[in-house]
């Protein structure tokens, strides 16, 4: 299947990565959001990554305009009506998601990939309110997205051979290594790196290690580029909540259970460095 016009629903964090990433490697890329105030957010955030890599010589200013000529913005996901793969990249909520597939199923062309960057969602329930079953898949991204090499390919029950060799093949074009996952709980890496990041809180409020000493240990004795406490206040507290809530849903093994202080972290909305405050304090 050739591809060459990509949709991308979310112009957060991973939205806008796969965004810049996508037009990086040639396609016309459609980014939308619920508002603008969130486009344009998303908008400066790749306008500052590009200007970035100009300053530091990884890109002329001929590939600056090129980037800005192939990357259009909307409010109006009928504008998605010719895209060849969406990718829905919102925050973590199934209703949200649902209405999205749901809509995006009737605007695209029967052939049309739709595919979501959950981290912990059922990629089969959201093929379920579709027409095109076959042509629904995960395709998870990691933060940041234009650095970070690994994209997950999620074969949800009825995702066809076909749109898993298509997405093995626009993975490479965007220059990451792809792995295939089943469509369980955590796919692969999560289900593997949360409960460590847990296991760490865990630590932390047995009194067992400071936060920095917990960080220290994995940063320097592993190798890891960053301690878990950072991780997590990079990834966001909500996102590694919800997925480790996911995990223990469908595998309610104690290690698994969230703990008290990262759901009181939430609950006060102390979310990371997005929010200028997690586990570190972001604010200055
Ligand atoms: N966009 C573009 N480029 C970026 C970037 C961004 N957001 N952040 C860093 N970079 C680039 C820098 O420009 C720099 O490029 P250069 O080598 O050409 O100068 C390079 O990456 C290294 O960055 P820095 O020197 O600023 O800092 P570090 O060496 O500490 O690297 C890091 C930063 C890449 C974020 C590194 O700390 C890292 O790999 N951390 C772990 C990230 C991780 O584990 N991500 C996965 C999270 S799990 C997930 O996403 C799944 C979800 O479902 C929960």
């Amino acid at each position: 299947m050739a591809i060459h016009k990509i949709g991308v629903v979310g112009s957060g964090q991973m939205g806008s990565g796969i965004a810049q990433v996508s037009v990086q490697s040639g396609y016309e890329v459609y980014m939308t959001d619920a508002a603008q105030q969130f486009i344009d957010r998303g908008l400066s955030r790749i306008t500052e990554s590009w200007n970035t890599m100009l300053a530091k010589g990884k890109i002329s200013e001929a590939d600056l305009q090129t980037y800005q000529a192939h990357l259009h913005t909307t409010m109006d996901m009928n504008d998605f009506r010719d895209c060849d793969i969406v990718i829905e990249a919102i925050i973590e909520n199934k209703d949200e998601k649902v209405a999205i597939f749901k809509k995006l199923d009737a605007i695209l062309q029967p052939e049309a990939l739709l595919l979501s960057n959950t981290s912990s969602i059922a990629i089969t329930e959201l093929a379920a309110v579709t027409q095109r079953t076959a042509k629904v898949a995960g395709l998870h991204f990691f933060n940041p997205v234009p650095v970070m090499k690994l994209v997950e390919i999620v074969r949800a029950l009825e995702t066809s051979d076909e749109t898993v060799e298509t997405l093995n093949a626009f993975a490479a074009s965007l220059g990451k290594t792809s792995i295939i996952a089943k469509d369980t709980a955590g796919f692969i890496v999560n289900f593997l790196l949360i409960p460590y990041l847990i296991a760490a809180v865990r630590m932390y409020e047995n009194g067992t290690a400071t936060m920095e000493d917990i960080d220290a240990a994995m940063k320097l004795g592993t190798g890891y580029p960053m301690g878990p406490f950072t991780l997590m206040d990079y990834v966001g507290l909500d996102t590694t909540l919800f997925a480790a809530e996911v995990i223990y849903n469908d595998f309610p093994d104690p290690a698994y259970a969230p703990p008290a202080l990262l759901k009181r972290m939430v609950a006060a909305g102390k979310l990371g460095k997005k929010s200028g405050k997690g586990f570190y304090d972001y604010s200055k």
